[in-house]
């Protein structure tokens, strides 16, 4: 039945929308992610959740929308800190496919609601193989939960609103606890990389907590000067590649305006021919090994007449419209200040043109059938 408006009120923390209140909880969400799961003494990671399984020869990450973006991201840290050959699939297209796995491999079905029918049948299809299967998910109890051999917890608390904005955040989380865990265990982490990654993780909660509200106001101001455009295109490269599809997953679900994420080195292999003064870009420029790369395919942006808002770190060599600067993080964990300038320019867009930001049309928070 409908729920009155001062218990809505309520409900809401006192925000417009369960979306907003949930992009603000995103510090305390961090902070809940890592209780009991560092050793401060050792500057280490204990995931009890994975304690005692062998590390897998190659992950398999199968999800949808959002968590499937959470999954591109992790990959790279996988890879990189555990060295861990790791595929992410989409689950309606890896269920229907003849599958190749082996039973040294490992499954990761990542899923907030633990109910998405397509890594739910995933999950089901891996297990009939014999392959162990890990369930990274928010919904304790669900069936993603159950069905999984190991079980870990987002923690996030429940997300009311459609668009996923929180869990992307606790995803990210607990893939990167994943990646030290499995890192520590082939001894292939640096330990000048795990102690600066553990540092920048101890931070991200006061450093979210200290920028959300400004990164809001120039949400809001940016969202006033593009809300008519009719389509976005996002652009990344590398870590950032996820999130560039992430942030033009955020913009189309709840503000209806067409939007693109293309990995930036793709421009010249199509992309760039819809560029002009009336198709603005938004791209990620973080202060990482690829920044140059970036640079230069904005510079093709711009020698097109396109308009480009750009996330970037401060001090960075980029003459575009509007640099938008967020504070420098340690490596990949960048990732955690431009995630919520992303949804918060989705959120300040939609809300601007007045669409129903927390039940899109058409939406809903969890697809149990196919
Ligand atoms: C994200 O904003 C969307 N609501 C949607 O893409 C969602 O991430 C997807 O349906 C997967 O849901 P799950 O994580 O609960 O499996």
């Amino acid at each position: 039945q409908r729920i009155s408006w001062d218990v809505q009120a309520a409900q809401k923390g006192g925000y417009k929308h369960f979306m907003l209140k949930e992009i603000f909880e995103q510090p305390r969400v961090v902070a809940d992610c890592l209780a009991g799961r560092l050793d401060a003494t050792h500057q280490r990671v204990c995931l009890e959740e994975l304690a005692g399984m062998p590390v897998p020869k190659r992950l398999h990450v199968l999800a949808c929308g959002t968590s499937y973006h959470a999954g591109l991201w992790g990959m790279h840290l996988f890879e990189d800190w555990a060295r861990i050959p790791v595929s992410v699939e989409i689950a309606s297209e890896f269920r229907y496919r003849n599958v190749l796995l082996d039973e040294d491999d490992a499954v990761l079905i990542i899923s907030q609601s633990g109910e998405t029918a397509d890594s739910l049948a995933c999950l089901q299809l891996v297990k009939s193989m014999g392959v162990p299967v890990i369930g990274l998910c928010n919904v304790v109890g669900s069936s993603i939960a159950r069905e999984s051999d190991r079980v870990v917890y987002t923690q996030a608390g429940p997300e009311i609103s459609v668009a996923s904005t929180k869990a992307m955040c606790s995803q990210l989380t607990l893939l990167t606890l994943m990646a030290l865990h499995w890192g520590q265990e082939k001894g292939t982490l640096r330990e000048a990389d795990r102690i600066a990654c553990i540092e920048a993780l101890r931070q991200l909660p006061a450093l979210l907590d200290d920028h959300l509200p400004a990164m809001r106001e120039k949400a809001r101001e940016l969202s006033r000067l593009y809300a008519d455009a009719r389509s976005f295109l996002f652009l990344g490269r590398g870590h950032c590649c996820p999130l560039a599809l992430e942030g033009a997953l955020k913009l189309k679900e709840i503000s209806y305006i067409h939007a693109e994420g293309y990995a930036a080195g793709e421009m010249k292999h199509g992309p760039i021919a819809l560029i002009d003064p009336h198709f603005p870009t938004f791209a990620l420029a973080l202060d990482d090994a690829l920044f140059p790369k970036v640079k230069s395919n904005l510079q093709e942006v711009q020698a097109r007449n396109g308009e480009i808002i750009a996330l970037t770190n401060e001090g960075m060599d980029l003459q575009v419209e509007h640099p938008w600067i967020i504070p420098r993080v340690w490596g990949p964990l960048g990732a955690f200040m431009a995630l919520p300038a992303l949804q918060l320019f989705a959120y300040e867009t939609a809300d601007y043109l007045g669409k129903d930001v927390d039940q899109p049309r058409n939406l809903a928070k969890s697809v149990t059938v196919e």
